[in-house]
């Protein structure tokens, strides 16, 4: 099978889908990859590391196959063959102009935030690895922002009480971010609204805030529920009584397919401490801070608010390495001796699939486009 890696496009996007180690195991199965010239070079991958593992260098679009990261662009569907298999991240959910486009060309794409969370599937989760560095930097954010230490400090000027940093959902990126903040020292608090994760957050050495609220918002697929409008007043007001204790809010609440909860009121930012800073890792979806605004930095109140995109990008070489480990596990189940076989009794590459035939075939996508 001919594989192509093209050179990402979309603005700020530095991240490459096949880095060289996922390239030579492909190499196995008997698949060939194309890489387009310079497609790494923004994870610190030469043309060379590729041609070192036996990828050649040229025309990544016109593969049987193409790997990609973000979603192509109308003139990059237009490159690919017809009847190709297209596998990247397609925002099946959020942007049904692609899914249009991909079905019109008669492309057999497969969406990594598709891929079925079931343990099979794993390795091939790639929301959850992107997840983990952008948790792992929303950290690392906030403590660079943050004019005080993270780690109590004892010293012959004196003692530095250690910060308190509260994080706001422990999905992946919450408990990434809880893990990295504790490494950094900080005393940490979460909470969320499926007390499943209490003892996940407990086993990080953070402590879960009972917000006193009661209820168990745990919903299809062990995701989140979208709260009712009572629980999210209540929640609301709880945060507002105990977040100004805070010195560091890192907030990840996402309910699948729904726009943010908004967990923290421009009051609550009021009433935190000069100083203090939010890193507010929801930005793209509306924000779970009412002042943020996406991409941006504001002070307001003296409170520092982040609203930071694209954080994967910032770390394109591990993200990169990830999100490889995460395209070969799916690349895996559709080769069989070196022959493209897409198998669709199988619920990983059935479940993946949102374009085939002509047909847009993935029920949240058709519902996204039909819109
Ligand atoms: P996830 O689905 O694993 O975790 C989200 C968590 O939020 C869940 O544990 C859920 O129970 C919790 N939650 C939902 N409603 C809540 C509420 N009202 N209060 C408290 N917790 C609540 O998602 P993941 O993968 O950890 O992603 C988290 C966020 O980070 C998402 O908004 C995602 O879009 C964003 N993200 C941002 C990036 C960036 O560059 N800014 C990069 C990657 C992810």
């Amino acid at each position: 099978m001919k594989l192509g890696v093209p050179k990402e496009t979309a603005a700020g996007e530095r991240r490459v889908a096949l880095v060289p180690d996922a390239i030579k195991k492909l190499a196995a199965k008997d698949v060939t990859v194309t890489v387009e010239a310079g497609a790494g070079t923004e994870a610190n991958i030469s043309d060379q590391a590729y041609g070192e593992v036996g990828a050649s260098t040229g025309a990544a679009w016109s593969c049987e196959a193409v790997a990609k990261v973000a979603p192509p662009s109308a003139e990059e569907i237009g490159r690919l063959g017809q009847g190709s298999v297209l596998i990247g991240f397609l925002d099946p959910l959020g942007s049904p102009e692609t899914t249009k486009a991909l079905a019109a060309a008669g492309i057999s794409a497969f969406a990594m935030e598709a891929v079925p969370r079931i343990s099979r599937a794993q390795s091939a989760d790639a929301l959850s690895s992107q997840a983990t560095v952008a948790g792992y930097r929303a950290a690392l954010i906030a403590a660079q922002e943050l004019e005080r230490f993270f780690p109590m400090l004892t010293t012959a000027a004196g003692t530095i009480r250690p910060a308190k940093v509260l994080v706001l959902g422990a999905g992946v990126a919450g408990l990434q971010a809880i893990a990295t903040a504790k490494r950094l020292g900080a005393r940490v608090s979460a909470f969320d609204v499926r007390a499943a994760v209490a003892e996940q957050v407990e086993s990080l050495g953070a402590s879960f805030l009972d917000l006193g609220i009661g209820s168990d918002a745990e919903g299809e697929g062990g995701y989140a529920r979208e709260l009712t409008e009572e629980e999210r007043e209540a929640q609301q007001r709880a945060l507002g009584e105990r977040t100004a204790q805070f010195d560091v809010v890192i907030t990840t609440a996402l309910v699948p397919g729904r726009p943010a909860p908004r967990l923290i009121t421009a009051a609550t930012v009021a009433a935190m401490k000069p100083g203090s800073v939010i890193v507010d890792m929801a930005g793209e979806a509306g924000g779970n801070c009412e002042l943020s605004e996406a991409g941006q930095t504001v002070v307001r109140d003296g409170v520092t608010i982040v609203a930071p995109l694209g954080l994967p990008s910032t770390m394109a070489e591990h993200a990169s390495q990830l999100y490889a480990r995460n395209v070969s596990a799916l690349l895996d189940l559709m080769v069989v001796d070196g022959k493209l076989e897409l198998d669709f009794e199988d619920e990983v590459i059935k479940g993946a699939c949102i374009t085939h035939g002509g047909e847009i075939v993935h029920e949240g996508a058709k519902k996204a486009a039909a819109a």
